[in-house]
C-alpha cells in the first residue's frame, strides 16, 4: 500500500490587520525579531503568511526552508526584486541586488578583490591603523563600545577600501556614507529637505562624484586599497568593471562591511565582558602569538577567538532576516504559494532552534569544536553569512579585520560590565546594543 501525499492547499492569509496593527507589528519585528518569530513558530509552525494591504508576505521556519530559499536551486527567489524595495534607491546595483548571470558575471569580477593576496595586503593596511586609533582609547568607568567600533571600522574604510589619508575629505565621505547607511532604515521615504532619506540620496549623490573623480587615477597605480583593487579586478575571460559597476559596487561593499562588522565586533565585547574567562583564553592566545599585530598565517589557526566569533554570531547574526521575492507560483510545505509574495528567512530563529542546538540560549563557544560540532548537524542551521550564489563575498575579510582588532584590543585592555547588566539589543536592521554597550575599560601594563 503507498502512502497518498498530503494535498497541497493555497496559503491561508490571517485577516487584514488594518494600517494601525500593521505598522505595530512592524515595529515589533523590527525591534524583537527574535521574539516575534519564536511566537510565530510555536503559534503557527513553519509556514507562515502574512498580509499588510497588497503586500503578500511568507515566514519559512527551519533549515530546510533555509536551504530550500537559499539554495534557490529552481530560480523561484529573486534577490534583486526583494532588497530593491528596502535599499535599492541608494544601494543601486550592488552586488547582492543583482540576479541570476548578471549577478554570476559581477561576483566572478569581483572575486580578484577578495583572493589571498588581496586579504593580505588588506590586513597590511589595516593594523597600523587600528594601533592609531586604539591609541585614543583611554581607560574609564563608562566607555562606550558601539560609537568607539563604528569610528574605527570608518577610519579603516577611508584606509583600506578607499585608500584615502584621514583628514577633513575623509571626514566627509564618511558623512555621506554614514547618511546612505541611515537612510537605508527610513520609513519616510520622500525627497523633503532635513529627512534622513533625502540625506541619503545626496549623500549617495557625493559618494558617485567622489569616486568618479579618483576613478582614472586608481586605474593606473597599483594601490593595494579595495577601491584600486576592484578597478584591477578581472575575470578568468579578462573581463573588467566598468566606471559605473566600481562605483556602484564600491557604495554597497562599504555598507555591506561597515555595520556588520561592527556589530559583531560589539557582540563579542559584550559577551567576553561577561565570560572573562574566554576573554583571559582569548588574551593568552594572543600573547603567545609574541607580537602586537597578527599575521595573514595567525588568521588561518582557529583558537579561541574563532570559536567566540562564531558563537556571537550564532547569537547576534548582523543580519536576522533575509528577504527574496517569489518570481513565480511555488509549493512549499503543502502549501501553494504565489508568485510575487515576499519570502523571508530568519537566521536569528535558525540560531535558536532548540531542535538544532543544545541551551541554544546559552553563550558556549564549545559547540563549534571539532569534537561537538553542533553548526554541522545541518548543512543550513548556522547562516551568519548567508549560503549559495549570494553568500557573503567578505566572510574571510570580515574575520581577519575581526581577529586583528581584538589581538590588539586584549593585549591593551580588559574590560567587563557592571553587576546585573544586559545589553538591550535592536536586532533589526543590524544586530546593535541601544545604549551603545557601557563597559569599564581598563588599560593593562
Ligand atoms: C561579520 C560580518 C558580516 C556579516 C555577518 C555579513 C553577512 C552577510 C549576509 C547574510 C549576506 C547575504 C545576504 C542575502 O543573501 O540576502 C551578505 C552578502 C554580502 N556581503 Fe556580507 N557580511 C559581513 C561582512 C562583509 C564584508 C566585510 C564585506 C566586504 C568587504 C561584505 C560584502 C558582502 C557582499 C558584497 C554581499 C553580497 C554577495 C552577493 O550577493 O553575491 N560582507 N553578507
Amino acid at each position: 500500500m503507498t502512502a497518498e501525499a498530503a494535498p497541497v492547499i493555497d496559503l491561508p492569509l490571517p485577516p487584514e490587520p488594518g494600517i494601525l496593527e500593521t505598522f505595530r507589528r512592524g515595529r515589533l519585528m523590527r525591534s524583537d525579531p527574535l521574539a516575534c518569530t519564536m511566537r510565530m513558530y510555536e503559534s503557527e509552525g513553519p509556514v507562515v503568511g502574512q498580509r499588510m494591504g497588497l503586500f503578500r508576505s511568507v515566514n519559512l521556519f527551519g533549515p530546510d526552508a533555509v536551504k530550500h530559499v537559499l539554495l534557490n536551486r529552481e530560480g523561484i527567489f529573486s534577490n534583486k526584486q526583494a532588497w530593491d524595495l528596502i535599499i535599492g534607491k541608494i544601494f543601486t546595483n550592488g552586488l547582492m541586488l543583482r540576479d541570476g548571470e548578471d549577478h554570476r558575471y559581477q561576483r566572478s569580477i569581483m572575486q580578484g578583490a577578495f583572493k589571498r593576496p588581496a586579504l593580505e595586503e588588506y590586513l597590511e593596511r589595516m593594523n597600523p591603523q587600528i594601533a592609531a586609533r586604539l591609541s585614543h582609547w583611554k581607560a574609564a568607568d563608562s566607555f562606550l563600545v558601539y560609537p568607539a567600533f563604528k569610528r574605527l571600522t570608518l577610519d579603516l574604510a577611508c584606509s583600506v577600501f578607499l585608500g584615502i589619508e584621514l583628514g577633513p575629505e575623509a571626514e566627509r565621505v564618511n558623512r555621506a556614507f554614514e547618511d546612505t547607511v541611515a537612510a537605508s532604515m527610513a520609513v519616510l521615504r520622500i525627497r523633503v529637505p532635513g529627512l534622513a532619506w533625502t540625506r541619503g540620496l545626496e549623500g549617495r549623490e557625493y559618494m558617485v562624484e567622489f569616486l568618479r573623480r579618483l576613478i582614472p587615477a586608481k586605474r593606473k597605480d597599483a594601490g593595494s586599497d579595495m577601491f584600486s583593487q576592484l578597478c584591477r579586478a578581472e575575470n578568468e575571460e579578462g573581463d573588467k568593471f566598468s566606471d559605473q559597476e566600481v562605483i556602484d559596487h564600491m557604495i554597497f561593499l562599504m555598507m555591506a562591511a561597515h555595520d556588520t562588522t561592527t556589530s559583531t565586533l560589539t557582540s563579542m565585547m559584550y559577551e567576553l565582558a561577561l565570560h572573562p574567562q574566554w576573554q583571559d583564553r582569548i588574551r593568552e592566545e594572543s600573547r603567545a602569538l609574541g607580537k602586537d599585530q597578527i599575521d595573514f598565517k595567525d588568521v588561518e589557526s582557529p583558537g579561541a577567538i574563532h570559536l567566540v566569533m562564531n558563537e556571537t554570531l550564532r547569537r547576534y547574526p548582523p543580519l536576522s532576516t533575509m528577504p527574496r521575492m517569489a518570481r513565480r507560483e511555488f509549493q512549499y510545505g503543502g502549501y501553494r504559494i504565489p508568485a510575487g509574495t515576499m519570502v523571508v528567512v530568519f537566521p536569528i530563529h535558525m540560531h535558536h532552534m532548540s531542535e538544532w542546538w543544545t541551551r541554544p540560549f546559552s553563550f558556549d563557544p564549545e559547540r563549534f569544536t571539532d569534537t561537538r560540532a553542533e553548526h554541522k548537524r545541518h548543512s543550513h542551521s548556522f547562516v551568519p553569512f548567508g549560503g549559495g550564489a549570494h553568500m557573503c563575498i567578505g566572510f574571510r575579510f570580515a574575520e581577519i579585520q575581526i581577529r586583528a582588532i581584538l589581538h590588539q584590543i586584549v593585549q591593551r585592555f580588559r574590560w567587563s560590565v557592571r553587576e546585573g547588566y544586559t545589553m538591550p539589543v535592536q536586532q533589526s536592521p543590524i544586530s546593535k546594543p541601544k545604549d551603545g554597550l557601557p563597559v569599564r575599560l581598563e588599560a593593562l601594563a
